[in-house]
C-alpha cells in the first residue's frame, strides 16, 4: 500500500529552495510556453514577448513557440508538464524528496554512490549533486546514466500495448551529454566525482563501474526502460538505500516493471507516494541478499 509524504517539504537551505525553483523553471512565467510542430491550428496564440529573430529561426524548423496557457504553479510543482525553460521535468516535490532522501543517507552514515538513469537535461542530478555538497558528502560519485539521444523505440509487448509510450522521434527529450556537462559547469558543480554512462541502458549499465549505491533513481519511462536499470543495479543498492521511481503512477509500463520485478525477488519494502508520479522504497536493512541477488 503506497502512503504519502506529501507536507513533509524539506526546508532551511536557502541555496537548495532557490535551486528547486530555477532547476524546475517554476520561477519563469515563460516556463508555460510550449513549442508545437508545423500543425499548428491556431488554437494557441503565439506570445508577444518572443523576438522576431527567434521565431523566425524557430520557423525555418518548421516549430512555433507559443503560449498554452498561464503558468501553472501546482502542476510543476508536480512535475506533470515538460518545462520549456527549466533544466529537469521533475517538480519541486520529487526535488524536495530528493532532499530528504540525501539528508538521510548522511544522519543515517549509510554508504554508497548515488545513479540517475534518465537525466534529460540534468537538473534532478544536479540537484543531488548540489545536495550532497551542502552535506559534505561531495566525495560521493554521482553517476549520469542516459543514451543522450532521447528514449529507445519500445519492442515489448509491456510497452507498446500503451498508446502515446513510442516517444523515440520526441526531439524534446533528445539531450545531448554535453549540455548537461554544460549545465553542470554553469553551476560550478563539475568535479571527478560527477560520472557519466552513455548509452543505452542495457548496454552501459551491466557493466557500469559503480560502487554500492545508496540511491538509485530510476527515471526512463518505458518498462523496458526500467527493467533495464533494474536487473544490473538494484542488488548494487546497500540496505537502507533509497530506490526512487519517477514515473510510478504516471507511465503504466513502468509500474509494471516495478511491481514484476519486486514479486520475483519478493521485495516487499512498502512503497511511498512522494507526487502525482513519483514513488520510493527503502531497500530493508535486514533485507536477504538472497532478495536482493536480482
Ligand atoms: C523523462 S526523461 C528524464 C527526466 C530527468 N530525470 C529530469 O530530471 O528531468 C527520460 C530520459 O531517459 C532516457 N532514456 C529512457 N530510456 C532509456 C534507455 N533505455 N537507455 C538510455 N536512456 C534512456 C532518455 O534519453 C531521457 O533523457
Amino acid at each position: 500500500m503506497a502512503t504519502s509524504i506529501a507536507g513533509s517539504r524539506a526546508a532551511g537551505d536557502e541555496y537548495l529552495e532557490l535551486l528547486k525553483d530555477c532547476l524546475t523553471g517554476a520561477m519563469y512565467d515563460e516556463s508555460a510556453w510550449k513549442l508545437i510542430d508545423g500543425s499548428y491550428t491556431g488554437r494557441f496564440r503565439i506570445t508577444k514577448e518572443i523576438r522576431k529573430w527567434f521565431l523566425k529561426a524557430l520557423a525555418k524548423r518548421g516549430l512555433r513557440l507559443v503560449k498554452a496557457n498561464e503558468f501553472d504553479a501546482e502542476k510543476r510543482a508536480e512535475g506533470m508538464d515538460w518545462p520549456l525553460f527549466g533544466y529537469t521535468m521533475v517538480g519541486r516535490k520529487r526535488l524536495d524528496q530528493l532532499q530528504l532522501a540525501i539528508e538521510q543517507i548522511a544522519a543515517e552514515g549509510i554508504q554508497g554512490d548515488l545513479l540517475e538513469a534518465g537525466v534529460w537535461r540534468g537538473g534532478a542530478s544536479l540537484f543531488m549533486k548540489a545536495t550532497l555538497n551542502r552535506l559534505g558528502l561531495g566525495d560521493r560519485k554521482l553517476w549520469l546514466a542516459d543514451s543522450f539521444e532521447g528514449l529507445p523505440r519500445p519492442k515489448q509487448a509491456a510497452d507498446t500495448k500503451h498508446r502515446g509510450h513510442d516517444l523515440s522521434n520526441c526531439d524534446f527529450l533528445k539531450v545531448p551529454q554535453e549540455d548537461v556537462v554544460a549545465l553542470f559547469e554553469r553551476f560550478g558543480l563539475l568535479d571527478d566525482n560527477v560520472k557519466f554512462l552513455k548509452g543505452w541502458f542495457c548496454d552501459s549499465l551491466p557493466t557500469a563501474q559503480t560502487g554500492p549505491l545508496a540511491l538509485l533513481r530510476l527515471d526512463g519511462d518505458l518498462y523496458e526502460s526500467t527493467m533495464d536499470i533494474l536487473k544490473p543495479l538494484y542488488s548494487k543498492v546497500v540496505p537502507g538505500g533509497f530506490v526512487v521511481v519517477d514515473d510510478f503512477y504516471t507511465w503504466a509500463g513502468c509500474r509494471d516493471a516495478i511491481h514484476e520485478f519486486r514479486e520475483t525477488h519478493q521485495i516487499n519494502a512498502e512503497i511511498h507516494r512522494i507526487d502525482a508520479s513519483g514513488a520510493f522504497w527503502r531497500v530493508p536493512l535486514a533485507s536477504s541478499s538472497a532478495a536482493r541477488a536480482a
